[in-house]
């Protein structure tokens, strides 16, 4: 038995010609397929690594393969990933395999299946490419349509995975505007869960397109096998578990076929976006820990390059823009140490001065009576006081009182026959990214701005609405319109970078409205959320780092009382959460007494010491504020384990208060590690302060934390901890 294993081992290694099973790897995981000539495709394993041998005796021990990539028709009840009606109305499709390519790329291996109906001439390559060093593995399929005539497209997601039935949790995102990012986690049982958004232009406000499932029970931080899911898609989709019958939790994701169907012409190929897996038998934050190199590695803009601190004039401000205003906030964030000072909302309109949210967008002239220097000065006083300069657009939205309105009435999605459908302030309108005149337009928007002021070092992105009416100007096929629109932004996108490959680019859509591997890949980071309150994003960017890493996430010192919530917390608390993520300031520095300048001033010069361990090291989250502990703590460490931070959130206040003691996580057992306080505010300094301790110590016992801050001026009821760690 043994020898005939071998050789079927053999065989695989020397291309799988003629065994029909196909093994795929990365570092530490693996997904076995069977692709015999003629038979549908099928997974056979996704999970731990297996040799060649173990995969061809996984047969021997009773395991049964599903299909890859069901599709409609002959299938009885499976939930199918492809759908389609053929020009002779039949609504059947047959997929059998006809072949196998194998090619490796720059990170690892690209694995297609090629798949042929058995009577029409349709045809689906099924991809699944694997990122060796991160663990990850993707799947998207290129569906072409070799018929003479048009096929309609029903359904057609990214991809399948069987998931064993066993104690299978899962946990996902939800929220809302200012509530983004929200944890839920739940056990799957038998029927159908749906995770899906048909927002249209952005797609992270309510459910997020990823998820994490967890497959030995309730889900655990740091053990336990997880399988973590990402759907690389900015619009509308959908995540399906199906459980019925039998012993698999069928999980399908892909582009939300509601109201959908893709009219596929002859010789056309449709390719779906990519899938991405991964798998860490070290819980939840294995999973993310993957997603986070792999994120930083292929998925983000400038993933490799450390952010600027920077002062963002919307909280400070609102749209009460002004010359002398911008430049003394430039002053005040140059004077903390700040690198960059973003102008947000509010500076343009000429017929339509933007004085509030109602009027304007579409008219990117810059309003002379606020700014009647232009943004050129702006970008040069800012250079003179040694900074940066950034600025806010909005550029796929118009307002019905706008002068692009007036002009391009023809370009706004709308319904014939319906009214139109506004959005923020009562006027604000989608425009048509299916179109190309106004991809031509978006794009200009930009490149106006570059060629006029190359200096330009930052954009905000602006998407402040739901495509609210299903109705393009431009295209044929109405049911086109969610790809199209998405296509469009795509394509915009990718001229935007060939010609500003530094540029930084701020994904915002009312906040944390476009956090996905769909739309990365061209932005830097991610707003998280209109919400700045330092207790409710330490909620939010809890979630958001399941998928996503802190480099990614825009996270701002913001006033009190908080804007949006109305909390008073104190300023190194505020300080504390914001250091978490990419730092920033999102406040009236004006504002602002000399005291808390200073301390802001600190804790910038000591972020930017810290910078490269949260924005390129491993993050692992310790006691989850979901677990109802009354704080919460997590770190970061750098890959070399040579230096680690480590926070320290207080998240109720009560008398009489008595937390766990935290096990830290991810440093070198075998280490020395000095410990510093960052943003030190207490009178006295802390017990531990420049006390050196085991990594394998700090990893199993901890170190105890006093509970309350404690500053001349009194004590407060937020308080927090950051510590720098320094091998010794
Ligand atoms: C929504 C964004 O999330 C805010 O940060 C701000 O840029 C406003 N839009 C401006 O209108």
């Amino acid at each position: 038995m043994r020898k005939i294993l071998v050789s079927i081992a053999a065989l695989l290694l020397l291309g799988g010609a003629v065994s029909a099973q196909e093994l795929l790897t990365t570092g530490k995981t693996s997904l076995v397929l069977e692709a015999k000539k003629g038979k549908a495709p099928k997974i056979l394993h996704y999970g731990s690594l297996l040799t060649p041998d173990e995969a061809a005796s996984l047969k021997d021990a009773g395991w049964k393969s599903q299909n890859a990539y069901p599709a409609y028709g002959l299938a009885g009840t499976e939930e199918c990933a492809l759908a389609v009606t053929h020009a002779d109305g039949n609504m059947t499709l047959d997929l059998r395999v006809e072949g196998v390519e194998r090619k490796a790329w720059e990170g690892g291996e690209i694995l297609s299946i090629l798949t042929k109906d058995a009577h029409y001439p349709f045809t689906v390559k099924i991809n699944y490419k694997s990122y060796k060093d991160q663990d990850m593995i993707s799947t998207w399929t290129e569906i072409t349509n070799r018929e003479k005539k048009t096929v309609v497209l029903t359904k057609y997601l990214s991809g399948v995975l069987p998931v064993r039935v066993g104690d299978v949790w899962i946990s996902s995102l939800y929220g809302t505007w200012a509530n983004e990012g929200r944890v839920c986690t739940e056990k799957l049982t038998r029927g159908y869960k749906v995770i899906k958004n048909i927002d249209g232009a952005r797609n992270s406000h309510t459910s997020h397109s990823e998820v994490m499932i967890s497959l030995d029970g309730k889900p655990q931080e740091s053990q336990g096998r997880v399988i973590g899911a990402a759907l690389c898609w900015g619009g509308n989709y959908e995540l399906v578990f199906k459980t019925n019958d039998d012993d698999f939790h069928h999980f399908l994701a892909g582009i939300c076929p509601e109201n959908a169907q893709y009219y596929l012409e002859s010789k056309e190929t449709f390719t779906t976006p990519e899938l991405a897996f991964t798998y860490s038998e070290e819980g939840l934050g294995g999973a993310s820990r993957n997603f986070h190199r792999w994120g930083r590695k292929y998925k983000m803009m400038h993933g490799d390059r450390e952010r600027k601190v920077l002062l963002n004039s919307w909280e400070g401000v609102y749209f009460d823009i002004n010359e002398e205003g911008m430049a003394q906030m430039m002053d005040d964030i140059a004077s903390m140490g700040g690198e960059l000072f973003v102008m947000d909302d509010g500076w343009f309109g000429d017929k339509y001065p933007r004085t509030k949210d109602t009027s304007s967008l579409g008219d990117w002239v810059v309003d002379r009576k606020k700014l009647p220097n232009g943004i050129g000065w702006l970008v040069r006083t800012a250079a003179d006081k040694g900074i940066k300069f950034g600025i806010w657009i909005e550029p796929e939205y118009t307002n019905s009182v706008s002068e692009l309105y007036e002009k391009h009435p023809d370009w706004v999605l709308k319904a014939e026959n319906r009214d139109l459908v506004y959005g923020r302030g009562g006027t604000q309108l989608v425009l048509d990214m299916s179109n190309p005149e106004v991809q031509d337009f978006v794009f200009k928007v930009v490149d106006d701005l570059m060629t006029e002021n190359p200096d330009i070092d930052y954009i905000k992105w602006d998407a402040n609405m739901n495509i609210r009416a299903h109705g393009s100007q431009y295209l044929k096929r109405q049911s086109h319109l969610g790809v199209a629109y998405m296509r469009g932004l795509a394509a915009v996108c990718d001229r935007v970078r060939a010609k500003y490959p530094d540029l930084t680019i701020q994904a915002c859509a009312s906040g944390g409205g476009r956090a996905n591997w769909g739309i990365l890949p061209w932005f830097d980071e991610f707003w998280v959320s209109d919400n700045t309150d330092a207790l409710q994003r330490i909620y939010m960017q809890w979630g958001t780092s399941y998928f996503f890493p802190a480099i990614a996430m825009a996270s701002h010192i913001s006033a009190t009382p908080n804007h949006t919530v109305h909390r008073t917390t104190s300023l190194k608390y505020r300080i504390d959460v914001a250091m978490s993520g990419r730092l920033g300031m999102e406040i009236q520095p004006k504002n602002m007494t000399e005291e808390e300048k200073d301390l802001c001033r600190k804790a910038i010069a000591q972020y930017k010491q810290i910078r490269p361990i949260v924005q390129f090291g491993d993050q692992y989250r310790l006691i989850s504020p979901y677990d109802g502990l009354g704080m919460a703590s997590m770190m970061y460490v750098s890959p070399e384990k040579d230096k680690a931070v480590y926070y320290w959130w207080k998240i109720a206040n009560f008398y009489d208060e008595h937390f766990p003691r935290v096990r830290m996580n991810g440093l070198d057992p075998e280490a020395v590690y000095t410990i510093k306080e960052l943003n030190c505010i207490d009178v006295k300094p802390l017990a531990i302060e420049g006390k050196s301790f085991t990594g394998r110590f700090l990893m199993e016992e901890g170190l105890e934390i006093p509970y309350v801050n404690k500053p001349a001026a009194g004590r407060s009821d937020w308080s927090s901890r950051v510590l720098y760690l320094e091998k010794k």
